[in-house]
């Protein structure tokens, strides 16, 4: 089966408190977006990668990667999952109904070669997909207001990160049929919703969603290690 990637990239990214979009923050010598693209190209894993954009972001036109023969764009939507749908309809005609989708944060940039080979090889045998998640060392509390009503058995819960790997029909027909519920902030939620039973595979806590502005800097210390 052929792979391809999609990149969410349309957000606007409240909690940074820039001036631009976290995407567009430098990197080292690079911005976000541009790390994170040439590790999805570096691996050799993906036939294309549709990157959806906002229609008002002046920044993604001035980047050389926007024109890579591999790079395709599409436009963004309101939230996360119309982004994703907005580059799955991109990929029509391309890619064909049971090829396989992995959706990965534009504002993830350490994601390794060696994540992305472990997501596909685990699980292209697999009727539904999966996706990158890692076990929490922390307890976990279950809290109302701010009193902690209920401790949570830890051992059950994971935290999701992409890339998240689906087929590329049920993947779309799985965000058409969840349109607009808010319930759905990742692409396993959607198909939970409709009783599909994703898998997990461990990833690495170096693949950081760049949120806060002290992200930058981990990110920057992540990829320095990685370099080793
Ligand atoms: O805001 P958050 O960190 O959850 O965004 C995750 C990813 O989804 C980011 O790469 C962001 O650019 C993307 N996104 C999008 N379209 C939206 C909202 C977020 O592509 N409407």
């Amino acid at each position: 089966q052929a792979c391809w990637a999609v990149v969410p990239a349309a957000g606007v990214g409240k909690r940074m408190q820039a001036d631009r979009p976290k995407q567009y923050l430098v990197l080292a010598d690079k911005t976000v977006i541009e790390h994170t693209l040439n590790r999805l190209i570096q691996s050799a894993a993906f036939q294309a990668i549709a990157v959806a954009i906002s229609s008002e972001d002046p920044y993604w036109p001035e980047l050389a990667i926007a024109s890579h023969p591999q790079v395709i764009t599409a436009p963004g939507g309101k939230e996360r999952a119309d982004s994703v749908l907005s580059a799955l309809k991109a990929l029509q005609g391309k890619a064909d109904e049971q090829d396989w989708v992995l959706v990965h944060d534009a504002a993830r940039p350490c994601l390794t070669s060696a994540d992305i080979h472990l997501l596909i090889n685990s699980l292209t045998n697999d009727a539904v997909g999966g996706i990158l998640a890692l076990s929490s060392h922390d307890t976990l509390k279950h809290v109302e207001g701010n009193t902690i009503s209920a401790s949570v058995d830890r051992k059950h819960i994971w935290r999701a990160l992409t890339p998240q790997m689906f087929r590329y029909g049920m993947l779309r027909d799985a965000l058409q049929q969840t349109e607009g519920n808010p319930a759905i902030t990742d692409e396993a939620s959607a198909l939970e919703l409709l009783g599909y039973q994703p898998k997990i595979v461990e990833g690495r806590p170096d693949n950081l969603k760049i949120t806060r502005p002290e992200d930058l800097a981990l990110a920057q210390f992540y990829m320095e290690q990685q370099d080793d």
